[in-house]
């Protein structure tokens, strides 16, 4: 195990004490699927719910790319998220107007989500909207990510969402299609 993985492992920790949260109300409509990810595992799982719920996609993108070497990145994200830093983004994505359940996918940053997908919630309305938050992480799962999706975007019905383990990703398939299952959006 890597050293700078500890902090990670005692707040997965924490994570496991608190109660699982219920799923609150089933989406419908139209589905967009949204994501950032920086190593690619947030990107496989936002592919696997794009294919099984045949919904669009749009990647989240800096303009700024992070960088790849591991301690540069959490150093980095760690800074953005004390100073409440927003990263310009590429592009701010499709108009929501067309759809009601967006699915938004971040890699689990210090137990929340990543800067660039706080920028993209702020420069949207979704009061109205459906979220559904999923998230790629090493051992915290949600984190405070919903608390803090639910604080960018006001008036939206977020749902508790559905950690994967970033290390597994590959064989979540089915993982992935039980959750949508549940929450009727199988195509
Ligand atoms: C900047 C940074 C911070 C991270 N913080 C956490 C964390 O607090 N808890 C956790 O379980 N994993 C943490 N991780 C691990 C990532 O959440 C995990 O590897 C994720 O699957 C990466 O997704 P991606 O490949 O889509 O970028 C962190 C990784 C990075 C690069």
């Amino acid at each position: 195990m890597r050293l700078s993985a500890l902090p990670f492992l005692l707040m997965a920790l924490f994570a496991s004490l608190s109660p699982a949260q219920a799923q609150t109300a089933a989406p419908t409509g139209k589905v967009l699927v949204v994501y950032f990810s920086h190593s690619g595992n947030t990107a496989v799982v936002a592919r696997m719910i794009q294919e099984a719920t045949g919904g669009d996609s749009f990647a989240i993108e800096p303009v700024a790319a992070y960088p790849t070497a591991y301690d540069a990145v959490v150093d980095q994200a760690k800074k953005e998220l004390n100073a409440d830093f927003r990263p310009a983004l590429k592009s701010t994505g499709p108009d929501l107007a067309a759809y009601d359940t967006i699915f938004v996918g971040s890699p689990n940053w210090w137990s929340t989500i990543a800067p660039p997908v706080m920028t993209f919630l702020e420069a949207h309305n979704f009061a109205g909207k459906t979220i559904v938050p999923f998230i790629t992480h090493e051992g915290s799962r949600m984190g405070k990510s919903v608390q803090d999706v639910k604080r960018f975007s006001p008036g939206a019905t977020v749902l508790s969402g559905q950690p994967f383990r970033g290390s597994d990703v590959k064989d979540a398939r089915e993982d992935v299609r039980r959750w949508l299952r549940d929450l009727k959006l199988l195509k």
